[in-house]
């Protein structure tokens, strides 16, 4: 019997309205466009209004993947994010209510900025199982919400986001269909990407003794070695298993955290830089939504077409990594 593979059948983004450029943080903090443009090659990240929250994100990139996937009913909801409404509950069920989707099974898995692989991974677990036939795979985070407002290293990098794809029951041959997901984690340096506050082990009900820290704190440098590396080991991996070699790549869909990153990846396996997806210069590293905003930006600008044969691969905090292969289907972004 033909195992059940994942297939995307369609394709959601949502960015929020309000962008901020590098002059606009330079007016508040000791950095420049020049050095956040040749440092990360990013130009512009966009910032959640007051008052909204993820689910926002989420609904709004979900409906779209919804209709992007001509309305098809799932039955079930993944939401990626690291940055979730609350505490408790699991942000992805009051989200499923706001689609409107009924009693189906939904919940958040956190990878950080591996969310949406580990997302992918789950719900192709799910259609493999027979647990379900179609499933929203949401990433959305608003890291304005953690950032230190003086931390001008994580300020220039981070922007709100969510990109959301549909995955139906299928045949592992057809366009569209997800390769076996290659996922890895490091916990021994949980450290080097941590908001170290406001968690069990630091409650901030606790905190009376000591300073609490409730910001995202990333040690940038080992985290941009770190990132490199993995990607292109589970790239490698997921290369292998799909049966091609770095030369089949049409679209790199690497996890878009800063220019010298995605390059040094694309150097690293051998694979020419055009064939990069570059979305940060406009949005910054949107964490867990960054791999389908990629995806949805390259189909809108005519980069990635039906049949070109697409690499995706992430890194975030855990320390988590993971890739996958598929042949692009025909789906249009909404
Ligand atoms: N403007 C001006 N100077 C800045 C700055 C900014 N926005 N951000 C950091 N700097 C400064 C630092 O304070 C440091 O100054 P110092 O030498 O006086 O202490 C200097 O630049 C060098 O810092 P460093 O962290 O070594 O620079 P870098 O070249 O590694 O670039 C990052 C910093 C954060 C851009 C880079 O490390 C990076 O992108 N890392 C990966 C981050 C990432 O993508 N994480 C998510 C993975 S999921």
């Amino acid at each position: 019997m033909t195992a059940r593979a994942a297939v995307v059948c369609g394709l959601g983004q949502w960015l929020p309205a309000r962008a901020v450029t590098n002059d606009e943080l330079a007016g508040e903090l000791d950095t420049s466009d020049a050095w956040i443009r040749s440092r990360t090659g990013i130009g512009a990240r966009h910032v959640l209004e007051d008052g909204l929250g993820t689910s926002d994100l989420a609904v709004e990139a979900g409906a779209r993947a919804l209709k992007s996937a001509s309305g098809l009913a799932v039955d079930a909801v993944v939401l990626a994010t690291t940055t979730p409404d609350h505490p408790c509950p699991a942000t992805a069920p009051r989200v499923a209510a706001r689609l409107g989707l009924g009693p189906v099974p939904a919940f958040d898995v956190a990878a950080v900025c591996t969310g949406f692989l580990y997302g992918l991974a789950t719900a192709a677990g799910l259609i493999a199982a027979g647990s379900a036939d179609a499933v929203l795979v949401i990433g959305a985070d608003a890291f304005s919400r953690i950032l230190d407002p003086e931390d001008r290293s994580t300020r220039a990098i981070f922007g709100d986001g969510a990109g959301a794809v549909v995955v139906r029951a299928g045949t592992p041959d057809e366009p569209g269909a997800l390769g076996p997901v290659q996922l890895g984690a490091d916990g021994s340096a949980d450290d080097l990407i941590q908001v170290r506050s406001g968690g069990s082990r630091d409650p901030f009900r606790a905190t009376t003794a000591r300073q609490a820290d409730p910001y995202f704190r990333m040690a940038g440098r080992t985290v941009f070695r770190r990132a490199v590396e993995a990607m292109a080991e589970s790239s490698q991996r997921a290369l292998d298993r799909a049966g091609w070699s770095v030369g089949d790549v049409d679209v790199l869909v690497a996890h878009q955290a800063n220019l010298r990153i995605v390059h040094a990846l694309a150097d690293w396996m051998g694979l020419d830089r055009e064939r990069c997806a570059v979305h940060l210069d406009r949005v910054g590293n949107t964490s867990a939504a960054s791999v389908p905003l990629a995806l949805a930006d390259a189909v809108a600008g005519g980069g990635l077409r039906p049949g070109h044969r697409v690499l995706m691969t992430a890194f975030g905090g855990g320390l988590t990594w993971g890739a996958c292969t598929l042949t692009w289907p025909v789906v249009e972004p909404h």
